[in-house]
């Protein structure tokens, strides 16, 4: 949320503006507030009440069922496990018979998972051992208590209810009212079918707890139609320190335990100044964890779109024994079912293919969606987006993107522009345009009710609005003020949502316009928590069911749009605030409403590198800080990092002073454009790194562990990372700072700094001494990065120009890379296999090229102008060969001092297959 605090504002967003500077914890839940969380947190390890009935016990090929009870009250669970393709276990727990379907999360998975046979190999009256394949993985079912461990040869790779905290809050009929609730009509009495049988002994009735019918928090009454839902369970990790994931935190990389604290929680929520290092739910949620230790990673991927909660509590192993160290989890979902993924591994890459395998992969955005984007609330009006524009121009310093937040908008009237301060929406477009320059517009989700509002009277007439609990459209208090809200789990309504951004309804959009979805949380002012009623209805399911989802479901049907409009040829740029597992698939994110202060700008790189592990590549934060002016040094800083981090957006607030980058003097201003001339020379690398996102599912900004998982030292590394594999960016984030100590992994590797080329050893850290220039930034021996030199305006400007290879060799005297190229903005990459993918290598003193992607087929201008060879020695000669065997003499020198070799002007096309030998 952004209220703005200088200017008028609605009586209820009063409360935001005088808490400044601070969350406001109040708004917010605390797990005992939350009362399922409470309930469930209140339960105590070790006296599990389930028992599996083995008698019931079913298995087809692949599918294995189970009925478990619960002793107390009797009701019966349906236990269903899968062993999954690509090494992958998931365990679904759902009631037996309830009262009423419970919510299962549809559309995140992007198939059905394709499953193994499971057989049994033995079973007596405690339980039964599953061969889950290869590797000597068993599955053991525990009878009473009931437990799963899934084991490989000796060791226990993952324990489910091992503590005991399985809790299932079945369906029940209401025993307070008479009330509509849809539930009546199923129950004259309670679920007495499902706990029917005798045999199972006398039900020992649970007591009613408080906020189990009906829950308060402030003002705002939760009327729980299905009365309490909640499910939970534990996983035990055996040998695991260290956790990561559960995006969106502003916390550390590594998780925290909980013990004594709150639990992380997962709650797409609106919050106004975020506060850092705290558990609390922020925009997006991702239900996923990733364990790891040097033998092993592994994911836990919970899918369940409701509210929920995580707990985490790790022994770390006594310095003798490393079998003490073990984490225990436990999630706490409010509804839905037990579903839940786990990703075995071992390495991980291996879990970002099998996470990949189940939610998608990175969309594959146009190339100058990587650029640099200029954003603030707000750019006034046309000419003011000119000046910005010719600003740029002005002070040489390349930008993509210019964005527009929601005052060019019609009295906040998505899809319109303000008549007198937008009069010409298309001449501004056609101006940035014959620049091969681009805007983003934002259009949020909620929608102002307001009968000459085209957009609202269709979502009315065509009855797409989210319900209240009485059935009436779902009102709340948003920017336009008084707004409805789309019910976008509607795969109807989402479909007409991307019919509006056809060129014909959108009026005044153009091919170069992009857009943003904000406040997707969805966020509503006067809300509980500032977002929806729990109560509120999206056809048969409740805002509770679904909430996590929401978000997803925006992007997903504004990316869908932007698709249609170019008649599915123009790859779609949407920028997101509200996410969940999946969502990588359509666009990118941010991280919402920070501060210009050093912590933010700290926190950035963790909450980045979170989202990197669960599948959200595309992440940034707003440079500069969104709240509060950044002093110039720290504005400097920040492009830095964010020249070097996936989405590089400056924006600010609308009260906050202008911070053009030329507006704080010339030295500033050269400082800031090095870093984004930075940025664009690297786009080769960054277009690369995401066409393999695209491809594989492996993150593009990496803590050091996923490239070093046997070195603890890099375990709890975050104030540093890789990109792909072969950069390692360690941005300067103090202030005043006259180096960092970074750490260069790699026993027997080496790096290279990338701006003096000086060579450093792995596995050690080291003082790098910065001054306001600097970006740390190392080249891993043994790697080569492809770069564009010639910085332009603007990307598109840069599209035929030609690369230079850096060749960073390695102590072996061997490197390799990729160099990959299409149109840059179309499918026919994928539809047309239209690209040119290279593998470039180096050994035995030869370079060379070769086509990783025989069957693809594209041309392209660029050729190689320069080849940067470091860490090797001076040859006599140097020749080119080309495709046809021609052999040409390459003119080069070497700097015996830095060891760089450069060849000048090979003038090989990019696509052609050649080789340079060095004699
Ligand atoms: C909240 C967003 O987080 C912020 O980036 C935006 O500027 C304001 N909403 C106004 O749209």
């Amino acid at each position: 949320m952004a209220a703005s605090c200088g200017r008028f504002v609605p009586l209820v967003l009063l409360f935001f503006c005088l808490s400044a500077h601070a969350v406001d914890h109040s708004n917010f839940k605390t797990c005992d507030k939350s009362t399922f969380c409470k309930r469930q947190r209140e339960l105590k390890p070790g006296q599990s009440p389930y028992r599996a009935l083995l008698d019931t016990l079913e298995l087809s090929n692949s599918r294995l069922t189970l009925q478990l009870i619960n002793n107390n009250n009797k009701v019966r669970l349906l236990l269903e496990l899968y062993r999954l393709q690509g090494n992958m276990t998931r365990v679904k727990i759902n009631e037996l018979k309830p009262l009423k379907p419970r919510f299962e999360v549809p559309d995140v998975l992007i198939t059905d998972p394709l499953t193994e046979p499971l057989s049994v190999v033995t079973q007596d009256e405690n339980g039964l051992v599953l061969s889950l394949g290869g590797d000597e993985q068993r599955l053991i079912v525990s009878a009473q208590p009931f437990r799963l461990d899934i084991v490989e040869g000796r060791q226990v790779l993952v324990s489910l209810n091992s503590r005991g905290l399985l809790a299932f809050e079945h369906l029940r009929a209401r025993k307070d009212t008479k009330s509509e609730s849809n539930l009546e009509q199923d129950s004259g009495q309670e679920n007495v079918e499902q706990r029917a049988d005798e045999k199972d002994g006398p039900i020992i009735e649970e007591e009613d707890k408080p906020g189990m019918w009906e829950e308060m928090f402030k003002s705002h009454s939760d009327s729980k139609p299905n009365g309490p839902t909640s499910i939970s369970l534990d996983f035990s990790l055996p040998q695991v320190e260290h956790l990561y994931g559960i995006p969106e935190h502003a916390d550390t990389l590594k998780l925290k335990n909980t013990d004594g604290s709150d639990p992380y929680r997962l709650y797409n929520l609106d919050v106004f100044q975020y506060e850092l290092h705290n558990p609390m739910a922020l925009y997006g949620s991702v239900p996923v964890l990733i364990s790891h230790c040097t033998e092993r990673t592994m994911g836990i991927f919970w899918l369940n779109a409701a509210e929920t909660w995580v707990d985490i509590s790790s022994n770390t192993a006594g310095k003798d024994s490393s079998e003490d160290a073990q984490t225990d989890v436990r999630w706490i979902s409010e509804s839905g079912i037990i579903d839940v993924f786990i990703m075995l591994g071992p390495k991980p890459t291996d879990v970002f293919t099998q996470y990949a395998s189940l939610t998608g992969t990175q969309s594959f955005p146009p190339l100058s969606a990587l650029a640099y984007h200029q954003c603030r609330w707000n750019y006034n009006d046309q000419e003011d987006v000119k000046a910005v524009d010719q600003g740029f121009d002005e002070h040489d310093i390349p930008y993509d993107f210019i964005w527009l937040d929601i005052e060019h908008t019609d009295g906040k009237r998505y899809f319109t522009w303000d008549s007198s301060k937008f009069p010409q929406p298309k001449d501004m477009l056609q101006g940035l345009m014959d620049k091969r320059r681009k805007l983003v517009a934002i259009v949020d989700p909620h929608i102002k009710v307001d009968s000459g509002y085209k957009i609202h009277n269709e979502i009315r007439s065509k009855n797409f609005y989210v319900k209240n609990k009485d059935g009436g459209d779902y009102e709340g208090w948003c920017w336009p003020g008084n707004s409805g809200y789309p019910d976008f789990t509607n795969p109807e309504m989402r479909a007409w949502w991307s019919s509006m951004f056809a060129y014909d309804q959108y009026e005044g959009s153009m091919e170069n316009q992009y857009i943003w979805n904000d406040m997707n949380e969805p966020s509503v002012f006067n809300g509980p928590e500032v977002t929806m009623h729990k109560d509120a209805l999206h056809g048969v399911w409740e805002h509770r069911d679904v909430h996590n989802l929401y978000g997803l479901y925006v992007q997903k049907a504004t990316a869908d749009g932007l698709i249609q409009r170019s008649g599915g040829v123009e790859r779609p740029f949407v920028l997101t605030r509200a996410f969940f597992a999946g969502s990588q698939r359509y666009g990118a994110v941010w991280t919402g409403d920070n501060a210009a202060e050093w912590g933010h700008l700290k926190i950035s790189i963790p909450m980045c590198l979170s989202l990197g592990l669960v599948g959200i590549s595309f992440c940034g934060a707003d440079v500069g800080g969104f709240f509060k002016h950044p002093s110039a040094e720290l504005l400097v800083r920040w492009y830095q990092a964010g020249a070097y981090q996936p989405f590089f957006r400056a924006h600010a607030h609308l009260d906050t002073p202008r911070r053009e980058p030329w507006l704080f003097g010339p030295e500033i201003t050269a400082l800031i454009r090095e870093a984004v001339r930075q940025r664009y020379a690297l786009l080769p690398n960054w277009y690369q790194l995401f066409y393999n996102a695209h491809r594989t599912g492996q993150p593009v900004m990496r803590p050091l562990w996923v490239e070093y998982p046997e070195d603890v030292t890099t375990f709890s590394i975050e104030d540093e990372y890789l990109l792909g594999k072969d950069l390692l960016v360690h941005p300067v984030t103090d202030e005043g700072s006259m180096g960092v100590t970074a750490y260069l992994p790699g026993k027997g590797e080496v790096w290279y700094d990338v701006h003096t080329f000086q060579k450093h050893d792995g596995s050690q850290s080291l003082f790098i001494p910065v001054t306001m220039s600097s970006i740390p930034v190392f080249q891993r021996g043994g790697s080569i990065i492809c770069r564009k030199e010639r910085i332009r305006r603007s990307s598109s400007c840069m599209e035929n120009d030609p690369y230079t290879l850096y060749v960073a060799l390695s102590l072996q005297g061997f490197a390799d890379g990729e160099l990959y190229i299409d149109d840059f903005h179309t499918f026919n990459f994928e539809k047309e296999k239209q690209f040119i993918h290279r593998h470039l290598s180096f050994s035995a003193n030869t370079l060379s090229s070769r086509n990783l992607a025989p069957d693809s087929h594209f041309s392209t201008g660029s050729w190689i102008e320069k080849i940067v060879i470091i860490g090797g020695s001076r040859p006599s000669s140097v020749t080119l060969r080309n495709a046809d065997g021609i052999e040409s003499a390459v003119e080069f020198d070497f700097d015996s001092v830095t060891t760089v070799l450069t060849l000048r002007k090979p003038g090989v096309n990019a696509g052609a297959d050649w080789t340079v030998l060095l004699r």
